[in-house]
């Protein structure tokens, strides 16, 4: 069941939308903002609060790739895979990325504090090469810099 506090989160963005269906995204994010990511069961009630089904609200949140419809872990590292990054030492990054947390792109450790993930440009190539954790963009990285990093995200 939707909580109260998610269908009045969901609801407060109705009025600017012609059609309940057109919140979808945003409902979606309250729902795995609140949950860490959208289960069969969380889609299926979003879907009929919002009036579609479960079929039309599943294609919109597998086109996404910020929508988790698998568990992720606490912390999720978007890592930017795109040719600026590329040629600034992204290899260099996802390599070191992988050795100090154990896991390849796509996986959560085993303690289920970090998910690795790819992503395209996150629009900051003159930083590059550059990744998100959770809402936070960090620039310019380094494999020197990324412990560091992590340290922040228990
Ligand atoms: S290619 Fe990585 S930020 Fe643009």
């Amino acid at each position: 069941m939707l909580s109260a506090e998610e269908k009045q989160a969901i609801e407060a963005e109705f009025p600017h939308y012609e059609q309940k269906r057109a919140v979808c995204i945003e409902a979606l994010r309250v729902v795995q903002k609140r949950r860490g990511w959208v289960s069969d069961e969380a889609l299926r009630e979003v879907a009929a609060f919002l009036e579609m089904t479960p079929d039309e609200l599943d294609n919109t949140a597998t086109f996404y790739n910020l929508i988790f419809r698998r568990p992720v872990g606490r912390h999720v590292i978007l890592i930017c895979d795109s040719v600026s990054c590329w040629i600034m030492g992204y290899d260099r990054i996802r390599e070191h990325l992988t050795k100090r947390l154990g896991i390849a792109l796509g996986q959560t450790t085993g303690d289920g504090r970090f998910t690795m993930l790819p992503i395209v440009c996150l629009g900051t190539c003159d930083h590059a090469p550059a990744m998100m954790i959770d809402e936070d963009l960090h620039r310019d990285l380094t494999p020197e810099k990324l412990d560091a990093i992590l340290a922040n995200y228990p």
